[in-house]
């Protein structure tokens, strides 16, 4: 194992210089123009797997984007088979001009590399395919046996992959998932993620007259679709911080007392996000601490809203219609189909007389929870500890790998999230972010992992 992790020491610099190479490719997922991009960023992968001297690495069309697929079985039967998920594919670099340096490419600055991507998750799970590198490249014999599942579509729900799972559940047969696409607790405090929360993701359109007008003529006698808008989405949420849309609570699991206790045993600063963020304070859903409604509570929030003048200076218009984006995030036993469908239901109820609504789901993801005496938790812990020198923390996250559920409906087995970003990272945010110091570190506590599974099992 000792050439193992030389290995990874004396390569640091060429495995940067690969992984800037991928971040340059612009892999957004969510506009159909960087389609080409995508794709690069699926061969630039499956070839690096055929690099590194892996049996099989193999590129799957889909009707959206390209799904690798790759195999080592030199461990043998016997041995635990891991299956590596990961994706490929970015959010939007948007807004552009709020980047100190262009979002595709990658530079380094304190010690991390900056681009669309680094951290959320090109960087993180490149560190996999590194740290395979390191094993097969050292002479030394690979443990277990490796799958690897990488995506370019996780950024816009995963439409292609539900169904590949479902039809290649024999070839992708494993004991567990392994999965670095989460944040550790903070820097330098390494954390093992037990749990990810659900989403429901709505579009709402709020139609009136069928043109705009002059805000003069017609002030006082239409619904402006703007003010309706804002009418609606006010009403989605009440003074205590919960969602009114009727049944949208009934299915959520409450905390249990140990749960509550093994969160207050968090460590936890407030104050630290307050002045990282710049806010003066943090709200919420009444009765729940921060790190429980962010990880362990459900959600609303509009993502986005728009619709009339946005131009220079001031336009006298009354806009024929406006649109929003809401996301709900979901905890478990919350279905993400029955939320779209209250949530659209409620808006037709609140509409106000005068316009028209039209609201569209336009993607979704169960929320998962992971046991926490699976033994893969184990392995993953002490390969934290010889990289890290200490314990992982556990804990649930609040955003959403939507696959997660469906390894375990599908495949039936438990994920791993072994994160090696930080929430600091930025991601989906001008800036984005991943330490190299964590990249490095994230390569040898992969490798580390695949030493010390076997004994667990
Ligand atoms: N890597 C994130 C999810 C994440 C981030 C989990 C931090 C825990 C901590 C992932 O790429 C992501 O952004 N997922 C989307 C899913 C959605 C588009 C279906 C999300 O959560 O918004
Ligand atoms: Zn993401």
């Amino acid at each position: 194992m000792s050439n193992v992790q030389n290995y990874i020491d004396q390569n640091q610099k060429r495995f940067e210089e690969e992984l800037f190479e991928l971040l340059r490719i612009p892999s957004v997922s969510t506009n159909s123009s960087h389609k080409p991009d995508v794709k690069k960023a699926a061969e630039f992968l499956r070839d690096n797997l055929i690099s590194i001297g892996i049996e099989k690495a193999e590129l799957h069309e889909t009707p959206g984007n390209p799904i690798i697929y790759a195999e080592h079985s030199e461990a043998g039967p016997g041995k635990p088979t891991v299956l590596i998920y990961g994706h490929y594919d970015v959010q939007p670099p948007d807004p552009l001009h709020l980047w100190k340096t262009p979002p595709f490419e990658p530079v380094v600055r304190n010690g991390a590399v900056y681009a669309r991507g680094a951290s959320d998750d090109k960087g993180q799970a490149f560190t996999h395919v590194k740290a395979l590198e390191a094993w097969l490249k050292s002479g030394e014999k690979l443990p277990v046996n490796i799958k690897i599942l990488f995506e370019g579509e996780e950024e816009i729900g995963s439409p292609n992959l539900v169904p590949f799972i479902k039809q290649n559940k024999e070839m992708l047969k494993c004991d567990m998932v392994l999965i670095s696409d989460t944040s550790m607790f903070a820097k330098d405090t390494p954390s093992i993620t037990y749990g990810l929360r659900g989403l429901a993701y709505m579009e709402v359109d709020v139609i009136g007259p069928n043109r705009d007008l002059h805000s003069g003529v017609y002030g006082g006698t239409i619904k402006n679709p703007l003010n309706a808008m804002c009418e609606i989405m006010a009403k989605l949420i009440d003074d205590d911080g919960r969602v009114t849309i009727p049944g949208f609570y009934d299915d959520v699991q409450e905390l249990t007392p140990e749960e509550k206790s093994a969160y207050a045993k968090l460590p936890y600063d407030e104050e630290a996000l307050k002045k990282e963020l710049d806010i003066d304070a943090i709200t919420g859903e009444k009765g729940y601490t921060t790190l429980e409604r962010r990880s362990a509570r459900p959600t609303l929030d509009m993502n986005g809203m728009w619709g009339g003048y946005q131009g220079e200076g001031a336009k006298t218009v009354l806009p024929s219609m406006a649109s929003a984006k809401v996301s709900m995030r979901l905890v478990p036993d919350q279905d993400h189909k029955k939320i779209a469908r209250l949530f659209a239901d409620y808006i037709h109820q609140i509409k106000p007389e005068g316009v028209r609504v039209e609201v569209r789901d336009h993607h979704g993801g169960e929320p998962a929870v992971t046991d926490l005496h699976f033994y893969g938790l184990q392995a993953a812990s002490e390969a934290f500890h010889a990289v890290y020198g200490k314990k992982p923390l556990f804990s649930r996250e609040g955003g959403s790998i939507p696959i997660v559920a469906d390894f375990e409906k599908v495949l039936g087995v438990n994920s791993i999230l072994m994160g090696f970003g930080l929430n600091s990272d930025s991601i989906h945010s001008p800036n984005e972010h991943f330490s190299l110091n964590d990249f490095h570190r994230g390569i040898k506590t992969s490798a580390k992992f695949f030493e010390v599974l076997p004994k667990y099992k």
